[in-house]
């Protein structure tokens, strides 16, 4: 494996793969890698000759009270990881290397934004999708790989690379989960005991709601009610949202829709967490 920390290492890499016409899966990352992200390298090197990882904490997508500092950083660990699955090229920039003056341009989401987590988030998204950009760019990936945990992650990026006709095709990959249910993610780490043992409720829940929608008695805003009653008896936590739309499109559910996305948020003392489940109603 190959680790290049520059822009130009990388393209130089990219161009001799281009080369040999050898295909690229990208699994782009912030590192401190669980199995969520091992999966999409999994994935992706079952499905292309070359796989690059990218690990690059990403400034432009935290709000100033947000937690970049605090954000888990690993690298020795990551690299060892990426190695062992098989990573060919891993692309390891810092902040200078990625923005060498403050961004004079950035892109700006208007669509999908204003609900989940970008409602809480604002700019959150402009920041993912600058960077993406930035990313598939250099990389020129056949296929991105992206954890269908972050719904509105992956709905805005796929949207924007119709927007902007990116030849990337964005593939959504399963959430994985530990034994209990409760969603991987890098954030887990910062949870107590207490509210470690409480937040498989969340999934739970969330399978619940996934009958009752198949089974279209309820309105969706009978759903969401029983949801957060249902995840009120979170002790240590408190509810950011509790959101059913329309998936990809992320607008309010009506009678016709048939695919929908459950997404919820709860805010732990250091820890935010988010699920979401995709129900197709026709099956
Ligand atoms: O999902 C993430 O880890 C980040 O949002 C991403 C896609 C790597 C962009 O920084």
């Amino acid at each position: 494996m190959r680790v290049v920390k520059t822009i130009n290492a990388l393209r130089e890499e990219i161009t001799a793969v281009k080369r040999k016409q050898q295909s690229i899966g990208f699994v782009p990352t912030m590192g401190y890698l669980h199995e969520g992200h091992m999966s999409l390298i999994e994935e992706a090197r079952r499905q292309h000759d070359i796989v690059v990882l990218s690990i690059f904490v990403n400034p432009l997508q935290f709000g100033p009270n947000e937690d970049l500092e605090r954000y888990p950083r690993d690298f020795v660990r990551d690299e060892n990881i990426a190695k062992e699955l098989g990573v060919d090229l891993l692309f390891y920039p810092d902040t200078k290397e990625m923005y060498p003056a403050d961004p004079s341009m950035t892109i700006h989401v208007t669509e999908g934004v204003n609900v989940l987590c970008g409602k809480s988030r604002p700019g959150h998204f402009d920041g993912v999708t600058t960077v993406v950009m930035k990313l598939f760019m250099l990389v020129q990936p056949d296929q991105a790989y992206f954890g269908q945990k972050d719904a509105q992650q992956v709905a805005i990026i796929t949207n924007m690379v119709d927007m902007f006709n990116i030849p990337v095709e964005v593939i959504p990959c399963p959430t994985v989960r530990e034994e209990d249910g409760l969603a991987k993610s890098s954030r887990n780490v910062y949870l107590t005991d207490e509210e470690r043992q409480e937040a498989p409720l969340i999934y739970q829940v969330l399978t619940q709601a996934r009958s009752l929608i198949k089974e279209g008695e309820l309105s969706p805003n009978e759903i969401v009610q029983f949801v957060k009653k249902e995840l009120n008896s979170l002790q240590h936590a408190e509810m950011d949202y509790v959101e059913l739309l329309t998936y990809p499109k992320l607008m309010p559910v009506t009678e016709k829709d048939k695919t929908i996305l459950l997404a919820v948020a709860y805010t732990f003392k250091h820890a935010r967490l988010i699920d979401n489940i995709i129900v197709s109603k026709g099956e």
